[in-house]
C-alpha cells in the first residue's frame, strides 16, 4: 500500500467508475465550460455565484487579498440575507411552498413564502422589540421545528448574527457557546419528541442559563402544548410574541458583505469549541451557487437534506442555500426509522422528493435495514442524490446508486466542512464521471491539493494532507474574537507567510487518485466522527477527568460499521476507585451532561497505565489499533511496552 511520510494509509479501492445519467446531463444546471470559465478568469468568475444573489449595493471588487489570510469576498457589496431568501421571491413564487416540514409526531406543517415571510417579519418584529439590535449575537436553541429557520432568518433581518446550538448539546455545551459569543438572547422551546416521547428542554436550557454571565431574554417555543414536561414561567412566548406582531413590516437591515451572518461553534483539537464567523455576501453567494451548480436546484424542486440544521449541513442546505434559490426545502423532524423504516422513501413518494442529501451513517443503516424498505415506495420523482460529512465506502455508495437512485440520479459524494461553508470537493453531477470512495475534484474556482509533511505536493496514487491553495467566498473569515488561533488553527501549518503563499489546511488526510481526483482519508487531528458529528477527543477527556475517582484518561476513535466512528474512552481511575459498572456508568454520563448524548463513550476501557513516548505523548495511534483489534505496529519507542498487552486484554473483556 501506498503510504507516505505522514503515515497514512490509502485505500486501494478498485478504480470504478459511472458517468453522469444522459437523462440528468441534459437538465443540468451547469455544464462541462464551467471548470474552464474558472481556471480562465479567476478571481473574476466567482461573480458568477454573487450574480444569482440581490444586492442592495454591487460590490467594487470581487477579492481583497491586501491583508492574507483575511481575505474579503465582494468588497463594498451591500444586501441583506432575509430578503434574499424571502422577499425577492414573492412576485414570482409567494403562492409556492418554501417549507415542507413534517413533525416526529406526524404534524405537518407548509410555509408558502408569503406565510413564511410573514412569520419572519413578525418575529424580526418581536426579536426588536426585546432589544435586539444590528450586531447582537442571538442564541438558538432548538430542534427541527419550523420556528427555528423562522428564527434565524429573522435574526439575519435585522443584521443580528444567529448562533444556532445543536438541540442535542447538553446544558453546559450551551452556556458555553452563549458565554463565548456574548449572546444575551436565546430562542429555545419547551420540549420535542423522540420516538414518540417529549424531552424536556427547557429543563436544559434553563440549566444552562444558570451558569450563563450577565442578563439572558428567553423566548419559548411552545412545542408539545400539554404534553410539555415543564411549563413556561417568566420566558417570554414565541406564539404570543409572534401573534402580537402578526402583520407587521421590517425592513430588512442593509448588510455589508463582510458583515458577519452566524457563528457557529465547531470541535477542534483543544479543548474550547472553536467560534467559526461566516459572513453574508460570501457565504450567502457559497452555498446559492453550491446549491445551483451540484445539488442542481431548480425552484420547482422539492428538495431534501435530511440533516439537521443545528450543523453547518442544514445551516447551508436545508435553510439558505435552498431558499437563496426560491425552491421548496423539505424539513423533517424525526428519526429514518419511526415509526417504521421505510419512513424516508414513503416521504420521497408522498411529496415528490427530487433531492436527496444525507450522510453515510444514514445510508449504511438502510443497508442494513435492507433493500426491501425502498423498494416498497415510488422513488421516481428523485434526480440527484447526495452524501456528506464522513467518507463514504465504495459498497455503501453503489448501495445508494443502486437501491435508493436506480441507477439513474447521479450521486454527488461532497467533502466540505463548517469552516468551508459550502461544498468545496465533489463531482459535479451533470458533467464529472462519479467513483464511488472518491468525493472527485475540487469544485471549479477551488484549488485543492495533497501534501506531504513538508507540504510538497504527493504524486498521484499517494496519501497526505489535504490542502486548499486559494481563497473562496464561502470561507470563515476568523474565529470569533480570535485571530490567533484562526491563524494558528488553519493557516500555519503549510502556509509560508515571507513568500506570500497562504494554504488552508482543513485537518483531513486524503489521497490523490491518479486521475486527479481526491479520496479523502478523515480527519488527522484529534477529532472524531460519529455519524457524521465532530467530536473533539479533548472535549470529552476533560469531561472524563472531571469525575471524581478518574486519574487520567485518553479518547480515540474506533472504527465503526454503521457509525463510521465510535468513541472509545481508555480511564486510569485513582487510587482506591473500584472499577465497576456504576463508576463507567458515571463516566458516560459526565459526557452527556459537558457534550450531549451524541458524544457518549460506545467503550469505556479501565486500564492501569496509558501508552507513553519516553517524552510522556501518549500513543493514540496505537490505542486505535486497540480499538480497531488492528495489528499493532511498533511498540519499541514505548517507555511502557509492557502495558500495550494488559489494555487488549481490558478491551478484549469490555
Ligand atoms: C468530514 C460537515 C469524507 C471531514 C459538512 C471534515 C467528509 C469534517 C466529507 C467536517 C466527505 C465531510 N467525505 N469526509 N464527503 N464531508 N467530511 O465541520 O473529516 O461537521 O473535516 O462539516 O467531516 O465536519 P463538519
Amino acid at each position: 500500500m501506498p503510504e507516505d511520510d505522514i503515515g497514512l494509509e490509502a485505500r486501494l479501492d478498485e478504480q470504478e467508475s459511472f458517468e453522469p445519467p444522459a437523462a440528468f446531463v441534459e437538465q443540468a444546471n451547469v455544464s462541462e465550460e464551467i471548470h474552464e470559465a474558472f481556471e480562465q478568469n479567476w478571481p473574476a468568475e466567482w461573480e458568477r455565484a454573487a450574480n444569482l444573489l440581490s444586492w442592495n449595493s454591487e460590490w467594487d471588487q470581487v477579492l481583497d487579498d491586501d491583508n492574507e489570510p483575511f481575505y474579503e469576498w465582494f468588497v463594498g457589496g451591500e444586501l441583506n440575507a432575509s430578503h434574499n431568501c424571502l422577499d425577492r421571491h414573492l412576485d414570482d413564487r409567494g403562492d409556492e411552498v418554501a417549507i415542507e416540514w413534517i413533525g416526529e409526531d406526524d404534524d405537518r406543517r407548509s410555509y408558502t413564502y408569503s406565510e413564511l415571510h410573514e412569520e419572519v417579519n413578525a418575529v424580526a418584529a418581536a426579536l426588536r422589540e426585546l432589544g435586539v439590535e444590528a450586531d447582537d449575537v442571538v442564541t438558538l436553541y432548538l430542534p427541527m421545528i419550523p420556528e427555528l429557520p423562522v428564527a434565524m432568518l429573522a435574526c439575519a433581518r435585522l443584521g443580528a448574527p444567529h448562533s444556532v446550538v445543536f438541540a442535542g448539546f447538553s446544558a453546559n455545551a450551551l452556556a458555553e457557546r452563549m458565554d463565548a459569543a456574548d449572546s444575551g438572547t436565546l430562542v429555545t422551546c419547551d420540549g420535542y419528541y423522540r420516538r414518540g416521547d417529549p424531552l424536556d428542554h427547557l429543563q436544559k436550557a434553563r440549566e444552562g442559563l444558570a451558569s450563563v454571565d450577565g442578563d439572558v431574554t428567553t423566548v419559548v417555543v411552545d412545542r408539545l402544548g400539554e404534553d410539555a414536561p415543564s411549563e413556561v414561567g417568566a420566558e417570554h412566548v414565541f406564539g404570543d410574541l409572534r401573534d402580537r406582531h402578526a402583520g407587521a413590516t421590517v425592513e430588512p437591515v442593509s448588510r455589508d458583505a463582510e458583515d458577519m451572518l452566524f457563528l457557529m461553534y465547531t470541535s477542534g483539537t483543544t479543548g474550547k469549541p472553536k467560534g467559526v464567523k461566516h459572513t453574508t455576501g460570501g457565504y450567502l453567494s457559497y452555498v446559492a451557487w453550491t446549491s445551483h451548480a451540484v445539488l442542481d436546484i431548480k425552484p420547482e424542486d422539492t428538495y431534501w437534506c435530511a440533516a439537521d440544521i443545528g450543523w453547518i449541513t442544514g445551516h447551508s442546505y436545508i435553510v439558505y442555500g435552498p431558499l437563496a434559490l426560491g425552491t421548496t426545502t423539505v424539513m423533517y423532524e424525526g428519526t429514518p426509522d419511526y415509526p417504521h423504516k421505510g419512513r424516508l422513501w414513503e416521504l420521497v413518494e408522498e411529496y415528490g422528493v427530487t433531492q436527496l442529501y444525507t450522510a453515510p451513517t444514514a445510508i449504511r443503516s438502510f443497508m442494513k435495514w435492507g433493500a426491501e424498505y425502498p423498494a416498497e415506495y415510488d422513488r421516481s420523482s428523485l434526480r440527484l442524490l447526495g452524501t456528506v460529512g464522513e467518507p463514504i465506502n465504495p459498497r455503501a455508495w453503489k448501495w445508494y446508486y443502486k437501491h435508493i437512485g436506480d441507477e439513474s440520479c447521479p450521486v454527488v459524494d461532497t467533502w466540505w466542512q463548517t469552516e468551508t461553508g459550502g461544498m468545496m470537493i465533489t463531482t459535479l453531477p451533470g458533467v464529472d464521471r462519479m467513483k464511488p470512495g472518491s468525493a472527485g475534484p475540487p469544485l471549479p474556482g477551488v484549488s485543492a491539493d495533497v501534501v506531504d509533511s513538508r507540504g510538497h505536493p504527493v504524486e498521484a496514487g499517494q496519501a497526505g494532507h489535504l490542502v486548499v491553495n486559494r481563497p473562496w467566498p464561502g470561507m470563515l473569515r476568523t474565529l470569533y474574537q480570535n485571530d490567533e488561533r484562526f491563524l494558528d488553527e488553519y493557516w500555519q501549518t503549510y502556509s509560508n507567510p515571507d513568500r506570500d503563499e497562504w494554504v488552508y489546511f482543513p485537518e483531513d488526510g486524503a489521497k490523490l487518485d491518479d486521475d486527479g481526483y481526491l479520496t479523502i482519508l478523515g480527519r488527522v487531528d484529534d477529532v472524531i466522527n460519529v455519524s457524521g458529528h465532530r467530536i473533539g477527543t479533548m472535549e470529552v477527556e476533560s469531561a472524563i477527568v472531571g469525575v471524581e475517582g478518574v486519574a487520567e484518561a485518553a479518547v480515540v476513535g474506533g472504527e465503526h460499521d454503521i457509525t463510521g466512528e465510535a468513541v472509545y474512552a481508555y480511564v486510569i481511575t485513582a487510587d482506591g476507585q473500584p472499577e465497576t459498572e456504576s463508576f463507567r456508568e458515571a463516566i458516560v454520563e459526565a459526557v452527556e451532561t459537558d457534550i450531549g448524548p451524541f458524544a457518549r463513550p460506545s467503550a469505556v476501557v479501565f486500564t492501569p497505565e496509558l501508552p507513553k513516548t519516553r517524552s510522556g505523548k501518549i500513543m493514540r495511534r496505537l490505542l486505535e489499533d486497540i480499538a480497531n483489534g488492528d495489528e499493532l505496529g511498533n511498540t519499541s519507542t514505548l517507555r511502557n511496552p509492557d502495558v500495550v498487552h494488559d489494555i487488549e486484554t481490558a478491551v478484549g473483556e469490555e
